[in-house]
């Protein structure tokens, strides 16, 4: 049985292009036999502090209540990643970037020994074996354009913690004259995709 955590990051709820396009690509993946894990950055989700990050440099044993709380969303994040097979980021674009929660999640991910490391010859990603499915949705800003941020950040990050097999599943311009075409596009993509 393989796992598929979903990381949506839409603000929106009731009509989010990227949350039904992840929807869609989960249930396409899940199948019969394969378990979902849905993790909702807009909910729960804090930003990384001076003190957060010291105690999720501790060994569990040596922390303090306080610190083991301070790491418990970290170090959760970090265990469904790690065993997670596939994964499918909801990726809104925000101001050309990300929205702040997924940036957060990064932050919230990226951690030393875990899931990099430094070595002589660089920084090596620690995550193995997983396949990324990113589904980009802007309002008109194109993928992979001189102002798109979004996109190749994210590559570059899940490629930096050891997640190098990522397809990008795109509908950008949703706002466009266009934009139902690029959703429909987006769709077809998914039913097409060889899992
Ligand atoms: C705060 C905010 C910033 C946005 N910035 C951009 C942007 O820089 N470029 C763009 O093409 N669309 C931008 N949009 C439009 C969204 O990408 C678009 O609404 C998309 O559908 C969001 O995905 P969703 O439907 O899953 O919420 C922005 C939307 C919001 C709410």
């Amino acid at each position: 049985m393989a796992k598929i955590l979903v990381i949506d990051s839409s603000v929106r709820f009731n009509s989010s292009t990227s949350r039904e396009l992840t929807g869609i690509l989960a249930d396409r993946i899940k199948g019969d036999a394969n378990e979902v894990i849905h993790r909702d950055l807009t909910r729960g989700i804090h930003f990384i502090s001076e003190q957060s990050l010291n105690s999720v440099e501790k060994l569990l044993e040596e922390r303090t209540v306080e610190e083991n709380e301070l790491a418990a969303l970290s170090d959760s994040l970090i265990e469904e990643l790690e065993l997670a097979d596939y994964l499918i980021i909801g990726a809104p674009m925000y101001n050309f970037g990300p929205p702040a929660s997924l940036k957060a999640w990064a932050d919230l991910v990226a951690r030393v020994k875990r899931t990099f490391e430094y070595t002589d010859n660089g920084p090596v990603g620690l995550l193995r074996n997983k396949k990324a499915f990113v589904v980009v949705v802007t309002g008109g800003t194109g993928v992979n354009s001189n102002i798109d941020f979004m996109t190749p950040w994210l590559r570059h990050f899940l490629a930096f913690i050891g997640i190098t097999n990522v397809e990008i599943i795109s509908a950008d311009g949703v706002y466009g004259n266009d934009g139902e075409e690029k959703i429909k596009f987006a769709k077809e993509k998914i039913g097409s995709l060889i899992i």
